[in-house]
C-alpha cells in the first residue's frame, strides 16, 4: 500500500502555496512597518521548556505534545507554540542587554497531538509576535492594533476581537479563592477534567465546553471582579488606547486562554464563518514567563495566529488573489540544435528576471503550444531548424495570435523591453 502523510498534516501544492506566500508577504510588510524583526528558533526544544513555560496543567502539556527521547536519552519536544522558545532565546542570547523592548516576530510550523478536524491540525503554522521588556499599556495596544491592521490590510471582515484581563498573581489568587468558593457546593457535578481543574487550575473551568459545566459556572466570579488597582488601571488604559487606534473590540470577562503564562491583558480574534475552530488569533501579556524559565524578571506580551485558519477566512470571504503567477514566455525549440540554442536564450532571459520556461521532452509544435497556453504564457518563442539557419526567433503573442520575427541577437533586448512595459 502506498504510504500516506501523517494524520492532521497537509501537503501544500502549487496553487495553494501562492496563497500562503501572499499571506506571508503581507505579514512581513506589516511587521516591517511596525518595527518588528524576525527570529527563528529550533523546531524542537528540551521538553522542560514547555512544561515550565506553557504549564503542567494545560491540555498542551498533558495531552498534546510530540515528545521523544533522542539518542542521548534527552527528552525533546516538537514545539507546540512559539512563545516559550522566543523567551528562551531572549534569555540565552542575552537580548535583555539590548535596548528594550525587543520586538520580534516568527512564522513556522507548530505541533500538537490534537484530534484533527476542520481548522485543527497536528502540524499547523503560526505567525506570532512577542514584545519583551516593556510593561506599558501602550505595548498591549500596539500589539492588538498590529493584528487589527493586518486583518484590515487583508480585507477580512466580520471579525470579533475579544479582550479581557486575567490579572496578576496577586489578584489571580483572590479570584481563585472566590471561584472555588462559588463552585464548591456543585463540585461533584463538574465533568471529570473540571473536577481535577478545581484544584489545579480552576480558572480553566470557565472555559470548559461541557454543557453542564457551563451551566454551573453561570454567574461565577470573573477575573475582572477581583482585579487589583494596578491591573485595573492597566486594563482601562489599554481599552482607551484601542479606541484611539480605531480597533473594534469587546470586553469578554469569560475569555480564558488555554495556556498558563498569561497575566493582565488576554485577547482572541474570532471569525464565526469558518466553523467551530473560529479563533484565528490569540495572545496576551505574560509578565512572569521569562523569569519562570530562568531569566531576569521581564514583562512580555504577544500573540499567535493560525495561518491555515486565516487563509480559510480569506477564502470564505473571497479575499485571496486568484491563481498561479503567469509564465511570461514559453520557448518552443524544435530539434536538438534549436534546443541547445534555445536553452542559452532562456538563461539570458531569466537573468533579466523574466519567468520563462521550455519544453524538456522534445514534443512537437502543437503539443508545446498547447502547454504554453495551459501555463498562461503571454508569448511563445518559436525556434525551429529554419529559424536557426536564419538566426532569428519567432515571437508569437498567444493572446492576440500575432507573430513577429526578430534576430536572435536582439531577442533578449526586445523581450526585456516588452516585459518592462508590462505587455
Ligand atoms: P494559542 O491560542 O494556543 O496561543 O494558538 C494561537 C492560534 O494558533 C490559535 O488562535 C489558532 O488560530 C492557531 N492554532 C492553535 N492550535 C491549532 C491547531 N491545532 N490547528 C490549527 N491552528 C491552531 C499560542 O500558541 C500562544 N503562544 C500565543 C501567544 C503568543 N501568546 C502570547 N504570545
Amino acid at each position: 500500500m502506498a504510504i500516506q502523510r501523517p494524520k492532521g498534516t497537509q501537503d501544500l501544492l502549487p496553487g495553494a502555496v501562492e496563497q500562503w506566500q501572499y499571506l506571508e508577504e503581507t505579514i512581513r510588510s506589516v511587521c516591517r512597518e511596525y518595527g518588528y524583526e524576525e527570529i527563528r528558533t529550533p523546531i524542537f526544544e528540551a521538553t522542560e521548556l514547555f512544561q515550565r513555560g506553557v504549564g503542567q496543567t494545560t491540555d498542551i502539556v498533558q495531552k498534546e505534545m510530540y515528545t521523544f527521547l533522542d539518542k542521548g536519552d534527552r527528552s525533546m519536544t516538537l514545539r507546540p507554540e512559539g512563545t516559550a522558545s522566543v523567551c528562551r532565546a531572549y534569555v540565552e542570547n542575552k537580548l535583555h542587554g539590548q535596548p528594550q523592548p525587543v520586538k520580534l516576530y516568527y512564522m513556522g510550523p507548530m505541533f500538537r497531538y490534537e484530534r484533527p478536524q476542520s481548522g485543527r491540525f497536528r502540524q499547523f503554522h503560526q505567525f506570532g509576535v512577542e514584545v519583551l521588556g516593556a510593561d506599558q499599556p501602550l505595548v498591549d495596544a500596539e500589539v492588538i492594533s498590529l493584528v487589527w491592521n493586518l486583518y484590515q490590510r487583508l480585507g477580512l471582515t466580520k471579525l470579533e476581537v475579544h479582550v479581557n484581563s486575567v490579572g496578576c498573581p496577586v489578584c489571580r489568587a483572590k479570584h481563585r479563592e472566590q471561584l472555588q468558593e462559588f463552585l464548591a457546593l456543585r463540585r461533584n457535578e463538574l465533568c471529570d477534567d473540571c473536577r481535577d481543574r478545581f484544584e489545579t487550575n480552576p480558572l480553566r473551568i470557565l472555559d470548559c465546553k461541557n454543557q453542564s459545566c457551563q451551566t454551573i459556572t453561570k454567574g461565577a466570579p470573573t477575573t475582572l471582579d477581583t482585579l487589583c488597582e494596578n491591573c485595573k488601571t492597566h486594563f482601562e488604559k489599554v481599552q482607551d488606547l484601542l479606541e484611539e487606534a480605531g480597533v473594534v473590540y469587546r470586553v469578554d470577562s469569560r475569555l480564558v486562554r488555554g495556556i498558563d503564562y498569561y497575566t493582565k491583558t488576554a485577547f482572541e480574534v474570532m471569525v464565526e464563518e469558518i466553523g467551530a475552530q473560529s479563533a484565528i488569533c490569540g495572545g496576551g501579556r505574560y509578565d512572569g514567563l521569562v523569569e519562570e524559565i530562568g531569566g531576569p524578571p521581564t514583562p512580555g506580551i504577544g500573540f499567535a495566529m493560525g495561518i491555515e485558519r486565516v487563509l480559510t477566512a480569506l477564502q470564505v470571504q473571497h479575499k485571496l488573489p486568484e491563481g498561479k503567477p503567469r509564465l511570461y514566455a514559453m520557448l518552443i525549440a524544435l530539434g536538438e540544435k534549436a534546443q541547445s540554442k534555445g536553452f542559452s536564450l532562456l538563461s539570458a532571459l531569466r537573468v533579466q528576471g523574466m519567468p520563462v520556461s521550455m519544453d524538456l521532452q522534445g514534443r512537437n509544435l502543437k503539443a508545446q503550444l498547447k502547454a504554453a497556453n495551459r501555463q498562461g504564457a503571454h508569448y511563445a518563442l518559436i525556434l525551429g531548424e529554419e529559424e536557426l539557419e536564419r538566426n532569428v526567433v519567432l515571437i508569437r503573442d498567444l493572446t492576440l495570435g500575432e507573430q513577429t520575427e526578430v534576430p536572435l541577437a536582439e531577442a533578449v533586448e526586445t523581450l526585456n523591453e516588452k516585459y518592462r512595459r508590462g505587455v
